[in-house]
């Protein structure tokens, strides 16, 4: 596997591979990987010639400074984890390289930013698709593979791609859980082991919703409230949002009348997660 720090060297790699005609699948990610991670390369591998796995830990979709210097950070191990499954690049550029000084141009995706995340942290879906029409613009790639556990940033990157006639395919992948049912996270590391079982509560409560949208459920107000109940019964859980919403415009729904997305958003202690699920 060959490690690329710098952008230029970085557009001339795959400036090449263009020329020899050869697909370039791209996984951005910010590092410590893990499964869920893993399946994205997986599949870029599967459908390119070459993958491209950028780790960077990018300073401007973070809204909270403490998030930012504890997110966990381990190159070395990543770099192990990619070089197993054969990954072709590493790129790994330097914040003072990516935003140098007098840097002043972002992209905002307007409507579809502001709902469930966007609501809660602000600026963060502007950093997102700040970083990702760079890394895009770096790696020149043909598809580009994200991850359906951060849903709306699938909805964002999308909207984008449409938008700003980015030359490239979108590929979205289901989210991997851990075995009993969290969905992986890099922000799962800073959960201590009592964290760690309280979580459980968010995958419960989506299977919960699950099974009484089965059971023939379709107004929003009562399904959200079975989602409520369930992380309530975890004093270490607090609540930031539940919503159902259009999969495609993220508006909320009153009602589930065909798929709707589940999302929602939680503290477990000092740490934020997210889950979500369609409901059919
Ligand atoms: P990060 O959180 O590292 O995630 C990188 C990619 O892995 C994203 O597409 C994310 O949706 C996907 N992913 C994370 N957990 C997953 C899981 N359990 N199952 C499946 N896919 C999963 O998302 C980001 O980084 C950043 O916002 C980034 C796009 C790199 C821009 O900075």
């Amino acid at each position: 596997m060959e490690i690329i720090t710098s952008i230029r060297e970085m557009q001339r790699w795959s400036e090449a591979r263009r020329r020899e005609r050869k697909i370039i699948a791209f996984v951005p990610t910010m590092g410590f990987l893990h499964e869920g991670h893993l399946s994205l390369v997986r599949e870029g591998k599967r459908r390119g010639d070459v993958v491209v796995v950028s780790i960077f830990v990018n300073p401007i979709q973070f809204n909270q400074p403490s998030d930012f210097a504890t997110y966990p950070r381990n190159v070395e191990q990543d770099r192990r984890m990619l070089e197993a499954i054969a990954t072709d690049v590493l790129f790994l550029p330097e914040a003072a390289e990516m935003y140098p000084p007098g840097f002043q141009t972002t992209v905002e995706v307007e409507t579809v930013s502001r709902p469930l995340c966007g609501a809660f942290r602000p600026g963060h879906f502007r950093g997102v698709a700040t970083v990702v029409t760079k890394l895009f613009n770096i790696v020149k790639p043909h598809l580009a593979l994200f991850g359906e556990k951060d849903f709306q940033q699938c909805v964002v990157i999308r909207r984008m791609v449409q938008d700003l006639n980015f030359d490239l395919e979108i590929i979205t992948m289901p989210t991997v859980r851990e075995p009993d049912g969290l969905a992986m996270s890099s922000r799962n590391a800073r959960l201590s082991p009592a964290e760690r079982q309280s979580s459980l509560c968010l995958s419960r409560a989506l299977r919960k919703a699950q099974e009484v949208v089965r059971q023939g459920e379709r107004r929003s107000a009562v399904i959200l409230q079975v989602v409520r109940d369930e992380i309530a019964k975890e004093p270490q859980v607090r609540i930031e949002y539940a919503t159902l919403a259009n999969p495609e415009t993220l508006e909320d729904v009153a009602e589930v009348a065909g798929p709707t997305l589940l999302a929602l958003a939680a503290w477990v202690g000092e740490v934020r997660l997210i889950d979500n699920c369609i409901l059919q």
